[in-house]
């Protein structure tokens, strides 16, 4: 997508790993920063086994093999030279507003004036970090999903400052490597992806804590009905598929919705212990603390699965 091929990746945790081995895997050059040599080494050795693990599911990004594309990556602990050259920078850090503030500033100080630097945040706006920047118009927030490397989905969001050329290369960087990014209009909290899934999570914490379901029957709602069903069409293309289109959908259904979004309670502040100790219980005898790496990888298995068939 550009001759300058060469990207950096600030913060190479469970996040910045998963962006390099995407890049990567996309033909791009990497360099990981971080703040100290052992973390850039357990880094490499992720990136190594994320690009092995998509060659093996047939999910790479590029024409590249893991080992040609594991040829591309570098490191290093200085922010000057990880930023030198760089078209595209990824933030993927720490989950502060204070944090983001400093190493942005670091960043717009020392990035070429055109090079692009998004945030993987998942909750802060890229107004609260970026207004009194030099180069203001070429941040953005990218938002990733976890595990990104099998989830495509990606946020793009502005904020009021942002170029439209910042989010023209950021869409095009991302369609370059199989990702699927949507583009907010405008910031709000907790872009769309957290909207929804709060929106999901309150209910399903009063549907418990009111003694309506219980834990493992709120999550089979979604593992065995809503989930599969959302995974090939989102719910307004479930709406007009079933019934006679979208409008009849509202016309049957629409006095029935309204009915049971007036019957919700309160927004749950997540703190009630009887509720936190019924859903430890459950998860923890399902799903036990020391093993929950074994879950994580299943778990990446099936996510694998539907990533593979999708792109089938
Ligand atoms: N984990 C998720 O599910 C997820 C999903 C989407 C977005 N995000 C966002 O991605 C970002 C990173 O999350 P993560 O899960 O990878 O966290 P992480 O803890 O795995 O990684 C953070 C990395 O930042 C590094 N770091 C710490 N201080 C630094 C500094 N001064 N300079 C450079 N690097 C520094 C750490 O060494 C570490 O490698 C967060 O903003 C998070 O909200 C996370």
């Amino acid at each position: 997508m550009t001759e300058n091929k060469k990207i950096a990746i600030v913060g190479s945790g469970l996040i910045g790993s998963s962006w390099a081995s995407l890049f990567l895997s996309g033909g791009y050059k990497v360099v990981l920063y971080d703040v100290g040599e052992a973390q850039l080494q357990t880094s490499l050795k992720h990136v190594h086994d994320n690009l092995v693990k998509l060659d093996e599911k047939g999910l790479q990004r590029g024409v590249l093999t893991a080992e040609e594309a594991f040829r591309n990556v570098s490191t290093t602990t200085d922010l000057a030279e990880a930023l030198r050259d760089a078209f595209y920078v990824q933030e993927s850090t720490i989950e502060t507003v204070e944090f983001h503030v400093k190493i942005f500033a670091e960043m717009d100080a020392l990035a070429a004036p055109e090079t692009i630097l998004a945030s993987s945040t998942s909750t802060i706006p890229a107004s609260q970090f970026t207004e009194h920047l030099k180069n203001r118009e070429r941040c953005l927030v990218v938002h990733p999903v976890n595990p990104p490397l099998f989830l495509p989905l990606t946020e793009l969001v502005p904020a009021p400052w942002t170029s439209e050329s910042t989010l023209h290369t950021a869409t095009t960087l991302m369609t370059s490597i199989g990702q699927e990014p949507i583009r907010l209009n405008r910031e709000v909290l907790g872009f769309g992806v957290n909207r929804l899934q709060f929106a999901i999570m309150a209910e399903a914490w009063r549907l418990v804590a009111d003694d309506v379901l219980s834990p493992e029957d709120v999550d089979k709602i979604m593992s065995a009905g809503l989930g599969p069903r959302y995974a090939f069409n989102g719910p307004w293309a479930t709406t007009h598929l079933n019934a006679f289109g979208i409008r009849d959908y509202w016309k049957r259904y629409g006095p029935g919705a309204r009915r049971v979004l007036a019957d919700f309670g309160p927004t749950p502040s997540f703190e009630e212990e009887h509720v936190i100790e019924k859903l430890e219980r459950s998860l923890n005898a399902s799903m036990p603390l020391d093993s929950l790496k074994t879950f994580m990888a299943n778990r990446e298995e099936s996510l694998a699965k539907i990533a593979k068939l999708k792109k089938e």
